[in-house]
């Protein structure tokens, strides 16, 4: 299904240097797009996107999303069929330490891309990505629906809410409920998890960072429970709703949540046991005195709205997500020549189990 809708499509995909950017151009070329990267260097060393060598497959334009004229230089140039926003500073603690930074790409760069597509003539379905963040965390115990509350407490929380204010806005202000031309919708994702991650503070690549090297990787909040899932489950989640738009203006306007089952929300302990569980003689200690910086400790998204509209579910348990996630980085640290190769071997893989269990977007 997938297939039938991507293959010689363009499609621009800002991020792509980054972790989910990355797993999704590789995916798009997967599903035979002609896929137009725009993002900064890569956000690690190593990274995903330079280890499978993907500039290689795709049109990799570096542009910083601040420069709005050039932007709209690009997609008036592309006239793109699908947009996939990722491009984000994307760090709670990073935000801390430069939140005008921040502010600046999560709201200026998102608002530079809505002003691109109000450049494009033809039909162009649009998804930007925001975050589960975006939420204003009051610690609930059950989940967010689409409705709640938005705001933040870190800058990266506010500037997540803040640009679904702006997008929103700029869908009842530019873009028409019927969606004749360009029809856009947010996406708001929980933490993933998956192979080729590096970045800072992130627990997996804190562990295999320490791991590899045979070091002991320091939790700081053992017990803050997230809403993990394989990066390619948020993705299948873009894919289904860049499709819906595509095929009427029904989910035009419209935000959804893209997170795992509420059994499937595991702590930071719980995740770190498991990956170990796939490495041999690791370890782990847990700092006491880490909490500085405000983090939410309970977060979790209700996902029925994507259910409802896109068919879209989560393919993989808890278990599953880990055991992809360390074969990944196993066969990085242990065989770094073939890593597109295992690469797209875990998306078919991945489109395979959804097959299995029914998903409709899997189907051939
Ligand atoms: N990784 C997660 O767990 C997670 C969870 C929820 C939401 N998100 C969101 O998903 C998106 C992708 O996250 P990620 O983990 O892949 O991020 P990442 O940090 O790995 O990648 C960020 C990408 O944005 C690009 N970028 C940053 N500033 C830019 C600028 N000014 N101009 C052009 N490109 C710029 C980088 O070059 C890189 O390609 C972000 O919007 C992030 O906030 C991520």
């Amino acid at each position: 299904m997938l297939e039938s809708f991507f293959k010689n499509k363009k499609v621009i995909v800002t991020g792509h240097t980054g972790f989910k950017g990355s797993w999704l151009t590789a995916w798009l070329k997967i599903l035979g797009a002609h896929v137009i990267g725009v993002a900064l260097d890569p956000p690690t060393s190593p990274s995903h996107f330079e280890v499978a060598a993907l500039g290689a497959e795709i049109k990799d334009i570096r542009l910083n999303i601040l420069s709005g004229n050039n932007l709209i230089d690009l997609f008036v140039d592309v006239q793109p069929d699908f947009v996939f926003h990722l491009a984000a500073q994307s760090l709670v603690r990073v935000s801390y330490e430069n939140p005008v930074d921040t502010w600046q790409t999560n709201v200026i760069g998102t608002v530079n891309i809505l002003e691109a597509l109000r450049n494009i003539r033809k039909q162009c379905s649009a998804v930007i990505v925001t975050s589960d963040k975006c939420y204003l965390n009051k610690e609930w115990v059950w989940g967010y629906k689409e409705t709640d509350e938005l705001g933040g407490l870190d800058p990266y929380s506010a500037s997540k809410a803040a640009a679904e204010v702006a997008i929103t806005s700029y869908i009842k202000s530019y873009f028409g409920v019927d969606g004749d031309s360009v029809r856009i919708a947010s996406a708001r994702a929980g933490n993933v998890i998956g192979g080729g991650d590096w970045a800072r503070d992130r627990i997996i690549p804190d562990c295999v960072r320490a791991w590899s090297s045979k070091q002991v990787v320091e939790l700081r909040n053992p017990l803050s429970t997230r809403p993990w899932q394989h990066v390619l489950e948020p993705l299948s989640g873009y894919l289904c709703l860049a499709m819906a738009l595509s095929q009427s203006p029904r989910v035009n306007g419209e935000a959804f949540n893209f997170g795992p089952v509420a059994a499937e929300d595991k702590s930071v302990l719980d995740l770190v046991s498991g990956m170990a569980s796939h490495w041999n003689a690791v370890q782990w200690k847990i700092l006491t005195n880490a909490n500085e910086l405000h983090e939410s400790g309970l977060l979790k998204l209700n996902c029925d709205k994507a259910l409802h509209y896109l068919d879209w579910g989560v393919t993989m348990n808890f278990d599953e997500t880990i055991k992809m996630t360390a074969d990944w980085y196993q066969n990085y640290y242990e065989n770094s020549q073939s890593i597109y190769t295992e690469t797209t071997r875990q998306i078919d893989f991945y489109t395979e189990i959804a097959r299995g269990k029914g998903m409709k977007w899997a189907q051939k």
